[in-house]
């Protein structure tokens, strides 16, 4: 056949509409609408905090969709199509400069989000988020709401749990402060409590956890470790003035379970995706020696013969 520019047309439109037919048209009438087993749709309020969502560009820092290989990106569930079936537009998105949000419900409660959007650093004094204390709160609110819904039907299994700790805590939080340590410690498993921190009091261990002390907790423990931070007036109960825990038999195994499990249904969050264990003895050691005025750290011989250990004679 002979390339005339009619032939050269028609064969491309033709090539063109079999491409839209096998890469849109198809797919469009075939894909499975079944809801995942989370699945629910959304409130009125959350859908209306999905809007703030989407005019205030939070997709372009943060995805809504976890594979296999995202380990370490956020959320626990593996994506499923179904999961999507009521979101128009679907906010996948393509950056993670954020973690991900699509298990978000639930991961915090909602006083840490208030504290989070008045001000990032307030929680994560490194955060590079920008603040959204300019939505108001009634906006902030409604966004927060959002967030919580995050996972559908498993984000209100992890809501009713949160809620459950608030009311506990918080009643264990007016009773006075002896009561609220006695009640926090009563909640660490009998092995822990017992435990002195296996790592020496040196001056190079508590710089490095004087150093994550200002990266990760300042915001909300304070400076001083009175639980004054610039997040405390929007959290309740408050972050705890640690130096009420001194002669209350806190040890080294107590503050390491709290740091890296978080306290449920509190906005202390767990830092056990994101602090190794000899960061989060070492934090804790500068928290006992700097506000508790105490250590149970080992001297000597510790019992730790690993290579990157200093040797001890
Ligand atoms: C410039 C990028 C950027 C934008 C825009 C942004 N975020 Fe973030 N966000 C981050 C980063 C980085 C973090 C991790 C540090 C932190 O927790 O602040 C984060 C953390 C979060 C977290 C906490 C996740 C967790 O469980 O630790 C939530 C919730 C969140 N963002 C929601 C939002 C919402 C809602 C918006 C829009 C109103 C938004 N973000 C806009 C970058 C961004
Ligand atoms: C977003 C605020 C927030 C951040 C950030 C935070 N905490 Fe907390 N922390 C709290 C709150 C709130 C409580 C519990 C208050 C209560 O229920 O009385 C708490 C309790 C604790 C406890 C429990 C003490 C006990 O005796 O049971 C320890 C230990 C602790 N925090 C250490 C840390 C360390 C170390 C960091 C940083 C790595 C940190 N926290 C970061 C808010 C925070």
């Amino acid at each position: 056949m002979k390339m005339t520019p009619r032939v050269v047309l028609i064969g491309s439109v033709a090539i063109l509409t079999t491409i839209v037919l096998i890469m849109i048209v198809t797919p469009y009438f075939t894909v499975d609408r079944t809801p995942s087993e989370i699945f629910r749709s959304r409130s009125e309020i959350e859908a209306a905090g999905r809007e703030l969502y989407i005019a205030n560009g939070c997709v372009y820092c943060h995805s809504q969709s976890i594979r296999t290989i995202d380990w370490g990106h956020g959320a626990e569930r593996i994506a499923q199509a179904g999961d999507y079936v009521g979101d128009h537009p679907i906010l996948l998105g393509s950056q993670r400069t954020g973690p991900d949000l699509s298990q978000e419900g639930g991961e915090h409660p909602d006083d840490w989000h208030l504290a989070h959007f008045m001000n990032p650093r307030f929680t994560r004094p490194l955060s590079i988020m920008p603040a959204f204390d300019y939505l108001g709160r009634k906006n902030i609110d409604l966004l927060i709401t959002y967030k919580q819904s995050l996972g559908f039907k498993e984000a209100d299994d992890r809501m009713t749990r949160q809620r459950e700790w608030k009311e506990k805590l918080i009643s264990a939080y007016e009773s006075g402060p002896v009561e609220n340590v006695a009640f926090l410690h009563a909640q660490v498993p009998e092995g822990w409590r017992n435990i002195p921190n296996p790592y020496p009091t040196s001056a190079a261990g508590l710089a490095r956890g004087h150093k994550i002390y200002q990266d990760f907790c300042i915001g909300c423990h304070g400076p001083v470790g009175d639980g004054m931070g610039p997040a405390q007036p929007f959290l309740y109960p408050p972050p705890l003035n640690f130096t009420l825990l001194k002669d209350r038999g806190v040890t080294g195994g107590i503050l390491y379970y709290q740091i890296m499990n978080g306290i449920a249904g509190s906005a202390m969050p767990y830092f056990k995706k994101e602090l190794e264990s000899e960061k989060i003895w070492d934090v804790g050691n500068f928290v006992a020696v700097y506000f508790i005025n105490q250590s149970d750290a080992n001297t000597p011989p510790r019992g730790i013969d690993a290579a990157y250990e200093p040797i001890v004679p």
